[in-house]
């Protein structure tokens, strides 16, 4: 996605070799008519499937995942990271472990708002490791409920999740698709080394 590309390029920061700080934009201040772009785009790539639902994971998955929602007439719903391992009568609940910050959380949905008619998108902000996404696909599976596909804003494509995820058979559409953080510099994937 051009827009969403010249954004990274323009507002985006590379902090190392594997982390983007998108901070102005996406994951701290949100720029809503950017969002709604995106939105549209999920909107449009996926249009051929019969989604009944969006979910996502708080909190920056949160502001794409709605517009999403609001371009595809849909409810979005988005998971909850729980401190505490105590299981919850009515929770779906699922353990992601992030590689990046080194922890592991739990995360949740409540059972009455997923069901086994449903099918789901996943969105989230960032793909890096894949275990977010593969946490909310087994909360979805958890309800007996069908993933049709997975949309993600920046996708790090040099990290594994993309791949793994493709590979367990699902549909990865990423808007921005990242090969390399070098130098420093920001390269997506297609575009020519200058
Ligand atoms: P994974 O789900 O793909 O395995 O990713 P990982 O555990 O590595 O990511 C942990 C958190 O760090 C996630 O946010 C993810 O969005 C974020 N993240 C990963 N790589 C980058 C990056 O290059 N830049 C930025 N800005 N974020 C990155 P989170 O902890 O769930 O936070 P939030 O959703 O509340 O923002
Ligand atoms: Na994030
Ligand atoms: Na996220």
């Amino acid at each position: 996605m051009r827009l969403l590309e010249e954004k990274i390029k323009t507002d985006g920061r590379v902090i190392s070799e594997n982390v983007l700080k998108v901070d102005s934009f996406l994951n701290h201040q949100v720029d809503p008519s950017l969002m709604n772009e995106i939105g549209k785009e999920f909107a449009e790539i996926f249009s051929n499937e019969e989604i009944t639902k969006i979910v996502t994971i708080e909190s920056s998955g949160i502001a794409p995942a709605v517009m999403a929602g609001l371009h595809m007439n849909v409810p979005v719903i988005f998971a909850r990271k729980r401190k505490s391992l105590t299981l919850y009568e009515g929770l779906l609940s699922a353990s992601v472990h992030s590689f990046t910050k080194n922890e592991t959380n739990d995360i949740s949905i409540s059972k009455k708002y997923l069901n086994e008619n449903d099918k789901i998108l996943i969105i989230d902000d960032f793909l890096a490791n894949g275990q977010a996404a593969l946490g909310l696909v087994d909360l979805v599976e958890q309800a007996n409920a069908k993933v049709v596909g997975i949309g993600i804003v920046i996708e790090k494509s040099f990290q594994p999740g993309a791949q793994k995820l493709i590979e367990l058979g699902f549909r990865v559409e990423s808007l921005a698709r990242i090969e390399s953080l070098s130098n420093g510099e920001v390269l997506f994937i297609n575009e020519k080394v200058k």
